[in-house]
């Protein structure tokens, strides 16, 4: 495995072009030599590590250490590691929203893989959008990929109370907005909510697409849920840079591995991990990647088929970490034996089936329930479909009050952010806690760029009468650390021309979960006038990035990917 002579191994694959081969080698072994690698070491095949440090993600602060370890596992095994940076998607850091600029970093993450001499990468992510971002772009690239994850946060303590990033933050919160809760004692909350480094402590975005990485079996077994600080999170690392070299030379390509039953795989634990609705998304742009697709009907019978098994925040009341300790994902994943697709191949090269007889048998059945004894019959998450909704809407269930699910209500409209800031607290807003909040142009195409703002604020004049859940709908997503009867996903949003924009103040929504359906009580000639009426148009958008997005973003139903970043089914 010297790759001394071999243009398609190591640092001799995918030449600069000079015009001459041998001046392209000469000058690039020069300056490779110039960073102190020996002869020996330049000879070795090469393990790209893509990593998503920076000042501007705390999520991903240990990540030098973990990248060490990551290295040690690979030149034990042979190769060379090299980390290279990619654009780094630190969730509460980016304006409008994160995932604006997820298929930014997955073009970084694709054309950085094919451009620069790797024969197989480590995927090092972890903030909600990054796992996502690379796992799309890998599959583009289309080399042999593996995952690792940054792994979550450990939780602290507020006056003997465990405080997890993110559930914990939006509970304080509310109960601030309603008064229970001073300025002093939210101050202290704030310095406590999440210290440690790692993704957040509950099961949100970034712990769901973690532990569907290691479901559709692009991660070690066991490996999604171990705590940032963990020894095993090092551990686990170093085993991935042997891993990592062990498919160089294979077609262990992203395509291999992920294939429609390998979804089906992801959708089973998603439900019954009571994951975020975020993952619906990404899962959709992955897929769409190497042309398969996420379909919502599927979904949802997969949903109604799975329990719901996982006791963790914001559902339940458990962290990763306590998850981690109860036997992780593949206790999970053992529970759902009769329902997985078991001859799905892992990066690691056995099968889920293999993965699922190897794993120790213990369980903490306070954290991971067993199929004869569920915290729910059926899945977390369920697609709505509907004249409001014709591709779709999404609401997690397990995360909602069952007694609102079977409702029609009178609609109080919002038709922006900004109007949504400026009247959701004043005191003459008229709204019972028997309305559905709606807001609109907070979709994909928006100009918000579908931020997680799905999560309406109760109006603060019912929130301090008592009030704590309504139905709340919108085209935009939610935290997946969040919870409530709330509708997401609305497609087409408003700003492409949906029904959702069409909905005005007073108007009935009928709302079934039972029979999957959100229906605009308005008949289709009054839609018909207000739609004639209706100006969409297209948001204002000069240049750059800003421009692309605009004019290539997909439907929340498509993943919100870019159209030509969709492969060819045909391919
Ligand atoms: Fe990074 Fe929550 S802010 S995972």
């Amino acid at each position: 495995m010297t790759g001394q002579d071999d243009d398609s191994k190591g640092f001799r694959r995918g030449l600069t072009n000079y015009g001459d081969r041998k001046f392209s080698i000469y000058l690039r072994r020069s300056f490779a030599s110039s960073m102190g690698y020996s002869r020996q070491m330049l000879d070795r095949p090469i393990v790209g590590i893509a990593h998503s440090a920076s000042g501007f993600n705390n999520c991903h602060r240990h990540f030098p250490e973990m990248i060490e370890a990551v290295k040690r596992g690979v030149l034990a095994a042979g190769a060379l590691p090299l980390e290279f940076p990619t654009i780094s998607l630190g969730e509460v850091f980016l304006s409008p929203t994160s995932l604006k600029f997820r298929n930014l970093m997955s073009m970084d993450v694709e054309e950085m893989t094919r451009a620069q001499p790797m024969d197989s990468v480590i995927l090092l992510g972890g903030c909600d959008k990054t796992v996502p971002a690379q796992l799309m772009g890998a599959a583009s690239a289309d080399i042999p990929a593996i995952q690792l994850v940054a792994g979550p946060m450990s939780t602290s303590r507020h006056r003997g109370e465990r405080l997890g990033a993110c559930t914990d933050c939006r509970r304080f919160w509310q109960r601030y907005r309603a008064g229970d809760v001073g300025d002093t004692e939210i101050d202290n909350v704030e310095k406590r909510l999440a210290s440690t480094s790692g993704t957040c402590a509950v099961m949100g975005t970034a712990s769901t697409m973690a532990a569907l990485a290691e479901a559709i079996g692009m991660m070690p077994a066991g490996s999604a849920a171990i705590p940032a600080v963990d020894a095993d999170r090092l551990r686990i690392a170093e085993e991935t840079g042997r891993v990592a070299v062990s498919l160089i030379g294979t077609n262990k390509t992203p395509k291999k591995i992920i294939t429609n039953k390998a979804l089906e795989n992801g959708l089973r634990i998603l439900m019954a991990i009571g994951g975020s609705t975020n993952a619906i998304i990404h899962l959709a742009a992955i897929a769409g990647r190497l042309g398969l697709k996420v379909d919502l009907k599927r979904m949802n019978e997969v949903s109604d088929t799975t329990p719901v098994l996982v006791d963790l925040k914001p559902t339940g009341s458990a962290y990763m970490e306590d998850l981690h300790a109860a036997g992780g994902i593949p206790a999970v994943m053992r529970e759902l034996k009769h329902l997985l697709h078991l001859d799905c191949e892992t990066i690691t090269g056995e099968t889920i089936g293999d993965r699922i007889g190897s794993a120790d048998g213990w369980v903490d059945r306070s954290v991971v329930k067993s199929v004869d004894s569920p915290i729910r019959e059926n899945g977390g998450l369920v697609a709505l479909f509907g004249n409001l909704a014709p591709r779709g809407a999404i609401i997690k269930r397990s995360a909602a009050d069952p007694s609102l699910f079977e409702k029609t209500g009178r609609a109080v409209v919002f038709t922006s952010l900004q109007d949504l800031a400026a009247r959701i607290d004043d005191p003459d807003l008229d709204v019972t806690a028997d309305d559905f909040l709606v807001l609109q142009n907070a979709g994909p195409l928006s100009e918000a760029a579908m931020p997680e703002a799905g999560y309406i604020p109760i109006p603060t004049k019912l929130a301090r009468a008592g009030v704590k859940d309504m139905v709340r709908i919108s085209d935009a997503r939610m935290s997946g650390t969040a919870y409530g009867t709330i509708v997401l996903h609305v497609a087409p949003d408003a700003a492409s021309g949906g029904a959702i924009g069409l909905v005005r103040n007073g108007d009935q929504i009928a709302l079934s979960v039972k029979n999957h359906s959100i229906s605009l009580l308005v008949s289709d000639e009054e839609l018909e006038r207000r739609r004639a009426e209706h100006n969409a148009g297209m948001r204002p958008a000069s240049r750059g990035y800003d421009l692309l997005y605009r004019d290539h973003v997909l439907q929340a139903d498509e993943g919100c990917d870019f159209d030509f970043l969709k492969a060819n089914p045909s391919e």
